[in-house]
């Protein structure tokens, strides 16, 4: 069974999605955010403030490289996956990855109240997000299968994703 891999911005819902569509479909979720907390034994702000952005993408990459080798995944990125092109080529090769988006102030609302986003963090983070969303909107729109979730119920997200499948 092919990976399906969820990408896209901080706060598009590609946790929730993830668990429910491996739910549905018997597969095995893993969220690549709670897989560097565990194996890091430290929060992901923590990890910014102590060892840097950079570091944290050389954790993210070698955990794609690693889930990439593996089949019947339902994986939740981190939404700076597309930073390195790599990390969609290597997922692209073993699964189908989908790019779930939001407009700015639904994603607001999701994130508002989380201290656990440090790019976020910070007095305006409508700014912030507006800022983030347009240096990466490119690289989110390079990713082939595209699903807007603004007008869908979960449910609907996971019935758009299904039909890409077959
Ligand atoms: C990040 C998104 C976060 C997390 C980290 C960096 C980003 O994941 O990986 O805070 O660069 O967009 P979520 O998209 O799950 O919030």
């Amino acid at each position: 069974m092919k990976n399906i891999v969820l990408v896209g911005f901080m706060g598009t819902g590609k946790t929730s999605v993830g668990l429910s569509l491996a739910d549905r479909l018997g597969m095995t979720f893993l969220d690549m955010d709670d897989m560097i907390v565990e194996r890091e034994e430290r929060t992901i702000p923590e990890i910014f403030a102590t060892d840097g952005e950079e570091y944290f993408r050389s954790l993210e990459r070698s955990i794609v490289q690693e889930l990439a080798e593996r089949e019947g995944l339902v994986v939740a990125t981190g939404g700076g996956i597309v930073l390195n092109r790599d990390n969609i080529d290597d997922f692209e090769r073993t699964g189908l990855v989908v790019c779930l988006s939001a407009a700015p102030e639904v994603i607001l609302a999701r994130v508002e109240a989380d201290t656990n986003r440090p790019l976020l963090e910070g007095d305006d983070k409508m700014v912030k997000i507006t800022d983030l969303l347009n240096k990466r909107q490119a690289l989110y729109d390079a990713v082939n299968c595209q699903v807007e979730t603004d007008e869908l119920s979960l449910d609907e997200v996971i019935g758009a994703i299904m039909d890409k499948l077959e």
